[in-house]
C-alpha cells in the first residue's frame, strides 16, 4: 500500500525520528564511524523526500543531543563538519522543494559559523510551507521542559500570568516546538527501544515505532513500512476502543 491511498487521518502530521545506527553500519563495512555519519546523511535525503511524496507536515530529527558532547572529539569535529557542510550545501534546495528548517536546541554552545548557518537556513526557508523539518541540536527533552519552565517562571514574577492560571497550554507555548503539533509517530531506528531524553514532554501519546534496521539503510521503503504501521495503530488518547468508535462513525 502507498501513503497516497491511505485516508488522509491516517497519515501522521508529525513524526519524530531518532537516528541510530549510524556507527555499527560503519563497524559492520570496516569503516570509521565517520563513514556512517556521511552515510546518515544520505538517509536523512531520501526521508526528507519520502515525508514530502506522502504529504507529513512535520519532520523532526534528532541530529545530536545534549549528551552526544561526551563523544570522541574527532567524532564530535566531524560531526559538526558535516552538520555545516550539509546547512550551506542543501538549503536552498530544501527550499525550494517546500521546506522549512527549524533548528530546536541549546545553540549557544556551536561555533559562531554553524550558529550562522543555522539562523541562515532559517531565515532562507522561512517562505516554505509543505514540510517543517526541525533538526534537534544540543537537545535534551529535560532542558527544553526547564527552559520552559523558567520562562513561565518568568512571567509569573513579571505579574503577566497568575501563577493559578498556569496550566498545559501555558508551559507547551514555550517548548521549542511550539506551535507547532506535537508527533504522531515516533520512529527510532537501530534496534534500542528507548526514548534517550527526545520530546519527553510531546511524546505523551505518541505512537512509538522501534525498527532494527540501521539508520543509513532507512529509505523510503522503511518509512513506508513504519507509515502502514501507523495506519493500523487505533489511538485512543485515554479513551476505550467503543468511545473512539463513536467518533468514527458520526
Ligand atoms: C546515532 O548513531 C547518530 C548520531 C549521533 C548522529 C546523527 C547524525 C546524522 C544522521 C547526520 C544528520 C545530518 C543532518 C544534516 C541532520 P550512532 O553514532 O549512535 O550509531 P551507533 O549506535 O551504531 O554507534
Amino acid at each position: 500500500m502507498t501513503a497516497a491511498v491511505l485516508p488522509a487521518p491516517r497519515i501522521p502530521r508529525h513524526i519524530a525520528i531518532v537516528m541510530d545506527g549510524n556507527g555499527r553500519w560503519a563497524k559492520l563495512r570496516k569503516r570509521p564511524r565517520a563513514f556512517g555519519h556521511r552515510a546518515g546523511v544520505d538517509a536523512v535525503r531520501k526521508v526528507i523526500e519520502a515525508a514530502l511524496r506522502s504529504g507529513v507536515q512535520v519532520l523532526t530529527l534528532f541530529a545530536f543531543s545534549s549528551e552526544n558532547w561526551a563523544r570522541p572529539p574527532s567524532e564530535v569535529r566531524h560531526l559538526m563538519e558535516l552538520f555545516l557542510r550539509a546547512l550551506r550545501k542543501e538549503t536552498r534546495e530544501l527550499g525550494d522543494n517546500g521546506v522549512r528548517l527549524r533548528f530546536i536546541g541549546e545553540r549557544s554552545a556551536f561555533s559562531s559559523d554553524l550558529q550562522l548557518a543555522m539562523a541562515a537556513s532559517e531565515s532562507v526557508s522561512i517562505a516554505s510551507l509543505k514540510l517543517t523539518l526541525n533538526i534537534a541540536v544540543n537537545y535534551g527533552g529535560r532542558w527544553d521542559i526547564v527552559a520552559a519552565t523558567r520562562a513561565v517562571a518568568a512571567e509569573a514574577k513579571a505579574g503577566l500570568i497568575e501563577i493559578d492560571a498556569i496550566d498545559q497550554a501555558t508551559l507547551e507555548r514555550h517548548l521549542s516546538l511550539a506551535p507547532l503539533p506535537e508527533p504522531d509517530l515516533f520512529i527510532r531506528t537501530g534496534g534500542e527501544a528507548r526514548i534517550s531524553n527526545f520530546l519527553l514532554w510531546h511524546l505523551a501519546y505518541t505512537e512509538l515505532y522501534f525498527t532494527p534496521v540501521l539508520w543509513p539503510d532507512f529509505d523510503a521503503t522503511c518509512f513506508q513500512g513504519a507509515l502502514n504501521e501507523y495506519a493500523r495503530r487505533e489511538r485512543r488518547f485515554g479513551q476505550t476502543s467503543e468511545q473512539i468508535a463513536e467518533v468514527v462513525d458520526a
